[in-house]
């Protein structure tokens, strides 16, 4: 789904250079669920600003769904991101003035899409984020973690083969951090590739691959399989 080799990000400003990913490599396979944790400045949200074709990057090449997206077009960019990758973020970033159909309309206005076609797929993903009830609320008239459902809805409505999540649980206590989870996992059985930054490492626990970002490089971890049977294996069990 996503690969990236050898990718270099430097962020220069008058007064220094700073170097946000370095030699920078991982793949990410097809309906993955990968958590990505690491300090404070180590380049975690510029690693999903560059998967996400929000931002360039120096060096390096980088395929989004076995397509070279290196050198393309601002035009061409956008067209991917808005064709294949949602974007979850912890602020929520919803319109105060819309309510949640129309917030969750906002990415699909951008495409050639018909009305009906954009509200069958509104009213699905507000249904499957449990907010259908709500669809003429305010963002202002819901709970933290409804907002970020919201989020969510939006996010699945142009049904993205990736999804983008930078620390959604970030400002919601441990219960609806865990139902947060609970859905991205939920979208995620149904085939979205979902990677996930967070700082919770009860919920990067649940992801089936956890990778560590130190200093703009990355420490991948083994795929879920291999650690559970090493686990296993120290035991001195079979994995079930
Ligand atoms: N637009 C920018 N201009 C200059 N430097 C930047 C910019 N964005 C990020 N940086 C720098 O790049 C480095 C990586 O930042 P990044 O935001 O990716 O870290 P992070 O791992 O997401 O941190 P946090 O956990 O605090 O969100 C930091 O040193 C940061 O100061
Ligand atoms: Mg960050």
């Amino acid at each position: 789904m996503l690969r990236m080799q050898d990718i270099s990000k430097i962020y220069r400003t008058d007064l220094i250079e700073t170097h946000a990913l370095r030699d920078f490599s991982l793949r990410v396979g097809q309906g993955e669920f990968v958590a990505v944790s690491g300090p404070s400045g180590s380049g975690k949200t510029t690693f999903l600003t560059i998967a996400g074709l929000l931002e360039n990057f120096d060096t390096g090449t980088y395929e989004l769904d076995g397509r070279d997206v290196s050198r393309l077009t601002d035009d061409g960019r956008s067209r991917i991101r808005n064709e294949k990758i949602g974007f979850i973020f912890q602020g929520f970033n919803l319109i105060p003035d819309l309510d949640l159909f129309d917030n969750v309309d906002v990415p699909l206005r951008y495409r050639r899409m018909k009305a009906d076609e954009r509200r069958k797929r509104i009213e699905s993903a507000l249904d499957l984020v449990g907010l259908a009830s709500r669809m003429k609320h305010l963002p202002s008239q819901l709970s933290g973690g409804q907002q970020q459902r919201v989020a969510i809805a939006r996010a699945i409505a142009g049904d993205p083969a990736l999804i983008l999540a930078d620390e959604p649980t970030g400002n919601l206590d441990s219960l609806m951090a865990r139902q947060i989870m609970d859905l991205l996992e939920k979208i995620n059985d149904m085939g979205t590739t979902i990677v996930l930054v967070t700082h919770d490492p009860e919920l990067a626990r649940r992801a089936q691959r956890n990778i560590h970002i130190v200093d703009g490089l990355v420490i991948d971890s083994p795929p879920y399989e291999a650690r559970e049977s090493q686990r296993a294996a120290r035991a001195g069990t079979s994995p079930d």
